[in-house]
């Protein structure tokens, strides 16, 4: 079992699918968690669940393109903890579309979200996380997106492509610099979450969900692309995330751990 006692963790985009279940897995473990995301109300909701559970875990709002805001976040982690040893950078979006229709407005937003917030994340936190002397762990949520191309999803690609290269480079400068802080990037497969409901008009396979608006069939999709045959769900990417944030992953930094059900092993 890991364990993250007295650790103090940053998830962002935690209010929802991969990044919520990420903190309740981190909490779980002994870590004391720090929620970020815009949507607030449900981001509270989550972070006062953890405590209701016994965790230990605060809610800051944070919008990952604003460097304002992550200079904030990491002030408040520094005057409230003291210190930060796991980084998730998680939040992100997905807007799908053929790259003749996209606009340079929508390449822009997906890649300042997923891309430039990442880097800022990085940028921002290093300098917390190097203070304890002891190490630490950032993690990057890249995608099966980021290993190989898909047609109507080529801006999605370009961005997880680009966490995946910042990832590894960014292993290589801490490992320069000798402070014992770990990188590597996670690629989750089709996993059930919301992020799915922004993709509706890229794929093929789309049916019509509960609520009525398009979505993309997850279960037809992993049908034919899984060899696991079944929809990935949030606890199985946070299982990984935990093994990378704990000593388990100690030799490992600059890799990238596929969880996936096999659909990049085609
Ligand atoms: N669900 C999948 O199948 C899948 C597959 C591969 C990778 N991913 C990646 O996993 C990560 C989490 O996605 P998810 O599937 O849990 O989606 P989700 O939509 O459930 O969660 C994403 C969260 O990010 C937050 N967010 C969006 N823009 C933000 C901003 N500017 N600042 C702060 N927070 C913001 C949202 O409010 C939301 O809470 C993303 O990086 C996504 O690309 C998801």
């Amino acid at each position: 079992m890991a364990d993250l006692s007295g650790k103090i963790a940053l998830v962002t985009g935690a209010a929802s699918g991969i990044g919520k279940s990420c903190s309740e897995r981190l909490a779980k473990a002994g870590a004391t968690v720090v929620l970020t995301d815009v949507q607030d109300s449900v981001g509270k909701a989550v972070c006062a669940a953890i405590n209701q559970s016994g965790g230990k875990a605060i809610y800051l709002h944070q919008d990952v393109t604003s460097e304002d805001e992550w200079i904030g976040v990491i002030a408040e982690v520094r005057a409230q903890f003291g210190r930060l040893d796991v980084f998730v950078n998680n939040a992100g979006i997905g807007i799908g579309g053929l790259v003749t229709e996209m606009t340079l407005e929508t390449w822009r937003k997906q890649q300042a979200i997923n891309v430039e917030g990442v880097f800022l994340g990085v940028k921002h936190s290093l300098p917390l996380m190097r203070t304890s002397g002891e190490g630490g762990s950032i993690i990057n949520m890249s995608s099966v997106a980021g290993l190989k191309g898909s047609a109507g999803m080529s801006a999605y690609c370009a961005t997880k492509g680009a966490v995946r290269l910042f990832s590894k480079s960014i292993a290589l400068e801490c490992a320069a610099a000798g402070d014992k802080i770990r990188v590597n990037s996670v690629h989750p497969g089709i996993i059930d979450t919301p992020i799915w409901d922004s993709i509706s008009d890229t794929v093929e396979l789309t049916s019509v969900n509960q609520q009525g608006a398009n979505r993309i069939d997850l279960d037809a999709m992993t049908a034919i692309t899984t060899p696991l045959a079944r929809t990935g769900v949030p606890a199985e990417i946070a299982e990984g995330v935990l093994f990378l944030a704990s000593d388990a992953s100690s030799y490992i930094t600059g890799s990238e751990l596929v969880i996936d059900g096999g659909l990049t092993t085609r």
